[in-house]
C-alpha cells in the first residue's frame, strides 16, 4: 500500500520561488554533466520515480477482475491514478480521463471516435502552428479516410502572424462556420512558443452555429496541451474544452503514457477508438450484442500500461513535493490532491520557466545574426526559444552545441507547416527549451556555447565536449 502520513505543516504550501538547486538533486542528469535544454521533446525522470516503478514489482499483477490480493492492490493503485490526473486538470472526475500512449495517440483516438459523426459538408479547423500530431490526423480524415466513405469534409487552416507568432484570431473566426464540427488548436506551440487565447477560441467555437446532436449549437474544441500542461496549471472546466491531450514523457514520467481528457457526455455518446477485452461490461458479450464498460474503462481496451499509469500519476504528486521542498507530502500516497496546491505549484513552475526563458531571450540578443521566432519578450510564451542564425545550418548549430555539452534540437520539431510559412523548410530552426529543473547556469552555458558555435572565427575549433562525461 502507499505510505500515508499526516501533512507536514512546514510543507503545507510551496515555497515562494523554486529552489532549483535542491530540485536538481532529485535527478541524475546533472551529475552526468549534461546541460539539458531540450525539454520540449522530453523531460528527465526524477530518481524517486524510477525507484517507485521498481518498487511496484513485488505486487505487479493485471488489473480488474483478478481475485488475487495483488490484482486488487494493482487495480486500486491504477484506478486512483485516474483520480490524481483528473484533479490535476480539474476534471469533474476520472470518468473524463482516458490514457493512451502519448498525445499523438490521444488525438488520433478523438479522430477515430468522431469518424462516424462527421456529416457530408462538415469541416475541421486547425492552425498552421500545430504540431503534426494535431494536423496530420485531420488531414488524413478529410483527404484520405472520409472520401473512401463518400463523405467530403473540409480541413481549414488558420494562419499566424509571422512577426509576432500570434494566432490570427480574425482569420480563425472567418474559417469557423455553421459546418465546423471541430476546432483543434495548440495550447502552446512547440516551435513559436505562442500560447493562443483559449477562452477566445472557445467563444469562436461556441458561436459557430454548428447544430449539435443534442439540439444545442456550437463546434467542439480540442486543445493539444502537450506543451501547456507541463509548464502551467490547466483547468479544463474553466477553459471549457471538449478534448485536451498531453504526454507524461514531457512531465517527468517517461513510461509511455499520454492522456486524453474529454467531457463525460462526449465519451458516453462516442464510439470507442479501440475494441476488445476490458472495455466491455462484465459478461455482456453475446454473438449479437456487446455492451461497453462504464467510463473511463470503456476507453481502456486490452491490458493497459499499468505501471506506466501508476508511476505517471505519481510523477504529478512528486512534482508537488519537489516544488514545496520539506518532507514529502503527496508522493507515494493516494491522498486526494488539493487543487489549490496544484495551481500554486504550477504557477511557481511557470514563473520559474518563464524567467529562464526570458534570460535566454535577452542573452540571444547579443548573438550576431540570430532571429528568434514567436512572441516578443514579455508576451506569453511557453518555455522555449527557437531561432536561426544567418548563414548557419540549424543542424550544424545543434551539433556544435552538443560538442560543447549543450543539448538542443534542430529541425522542424514536427511544426512543419509553421516552418514552411516562415520559409524555414527544409533546414528548420534550432530550439532551446526549459523545465522546472533548468537553472540560470544552464541558460548561461547554453548561450555561451551558442556564442562560440556561431562566432565565425571559432567555427571549426569547437570539437570537444566542454563539460561532462562522455555518453556511456
Ligand atoms: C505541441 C505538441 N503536440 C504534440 C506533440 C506530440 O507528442 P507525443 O510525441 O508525445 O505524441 C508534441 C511533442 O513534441 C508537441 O510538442
Amino acid at each position: 500500500m502507499w505510505r500515508r502520513h499526516a501533512p507536514d505543516p512546514s510543507a503545507s504550501g510551496p515555497a515562494p520561488v523554486l529552489d532549483v538547486h535542491r530540485i536538481r538533486q532529485h535527478f541524475d542528469f546533472p551529475a552526468a554533466g549534461r546541460v539539458v535544454t531540450n525539454n520540449a521533446a522530453s523531460t528527465q525522470p526524477p530518481r524517486e520515480l524510477l525507484e517507485l516503478y521498481r518498487s511496484l514489482s513485488p505486487w505487479y499483477e493485471n488489473v480488474h477482475r483478478g481475485q488475487s490480493s495483488a490484482s486488487q492492490h494493482m487495480t486500486g493503485l491504477f484506478e486512483e491514478s485516474y483520480d490524481t490526473i483528473a484533479t490535476w486538470l480539474n476534471a469533474r472526475s476520472r470518468r473524463s480521463i482516458v490514457t493512451y500512449r502519448n498525445t499523438t495517440e490521444a488525438i488520433n483516438a478523438v479522430m477515430y471516435s468522431l469518424l462516424s459523426e462527421f456529416r457530408d459538408g462538415d469541416n475541421v479547423v486547425t492552425t498552421t502552428m500545430e504540431h503534426n500530431s494535431n494536423f496530420v490526423p485531420w488531414y488524413a480524415l478529410s483527404r484520405e479516410i472520409l472520401p473512401r466513405f463518400g463523405r467530403r469534409v473540409d480541413h481549414r487552416l488558420a494562419r499566424f502572424d509571422p512577426v509576432t507568432g500570434e494566432l490570427d484570431l480574425e482569420h480563425l473566426a472567418q474559417l469557423v462556420d455553421a459546418r465546423t464540427k471541430l476546432v483543434c488548436v495548440s495550447g502552446a506551440s512547440n516551435f513559436l512558443g505562442t500560447k493562443p487565447p483559449l477562452r477566445r477560441i472557445r467563444a469562436i467555437a461556441d458561436d459557430s452555429g454548428y447544430p449539435r446532436p443534442d439540439g444545442d449549437s456550437g463546434s467542439l474544441l480540442l486543445v493539444d496541451a502537450a506543451q501547456l500542461v507541463p509548464s502551467s496549471s490547466v483547468d479544463v472546466q474553466a477553459l471549457d474544452v471538449d478534448y485536451l491531450a498531453f504526454s507524461f514523457h514531457k512531465l517527468l514520467a517517461p513510461f509511455g503514457i499520454g492522456v486524453l481528457y474529454a467531457k463525460e457526455h462526449l465519451l458516453e455518446q462516442a464510439l470507442p477508438f479501440l475494441y476488445g477485452g476490458d472495455m466491455i461490461a462484465e459478461g455482456q458479450v453475446a454473438p449479437d450484442r456487446v455492451s461497453y464498460n462504464a467510463l473511463p474503462w470503456k476507453y481502456a481496451a486490452g491490458t493497459p500500461n499499468i505501471l506506466g499509469v501508476i508511476a505517471s500519476a505519481q510523477a504529478l504528486r512528486l512534482l508537488l513535493d519537489l516544488v514545496a521542498g520539506g518532507r514529502p507530502r503527496w508522493f507515494g500516497t493516494a491522498e486526494p490532491l488539493a487543487r489549490d496546491v496544484v495551481v500554486s505549484s504550477m504557477d511557481l513552475v511557470a514563473r520559474h520557466t518563464t524567467a529562464v526563458t526570458e534570460q535566454a531571450m535577452r542573452s540571444a540578443q547579443d548573438v550576431a545574426g540570430l532571429t528568434v521566432y514567436g512572441p516578443p519578450p514579455g508576451a506569453p510564451r511557453s518555455p522555449l526559444v527557437a531561432f536561426t542564425v544567418e548563414g548557419m545550418d540549424p543542424l550544424r548549430i545543434a551539433e556544435g552545441l552538443n560538442e560543447l555539452g549543450v543539448e538542443s534540437r534542430a529541425g522542424c520539431h514536427c511544426a512543419t507547416l509553421a516552418h514552411r510559412d516562415l520559409g524555414l523548410v527544409p533546414s528548420g530552426s534550432c530550439r532551446l527549451s526549459f523545465a522546472l529543473y533548468s537553472s540560470p547556469d544552464d541558460v548561461d552555458s547554453a548561450m555561451e556555447a551558442l556564442r562560440r558555435v556561431t562566432a565565425p572565427a571559432r567555427i571549426g575549433r569547437v570539437g570537444l565536449r566542454a563539460a561532462g562525461r562522455p555518453y556511456p
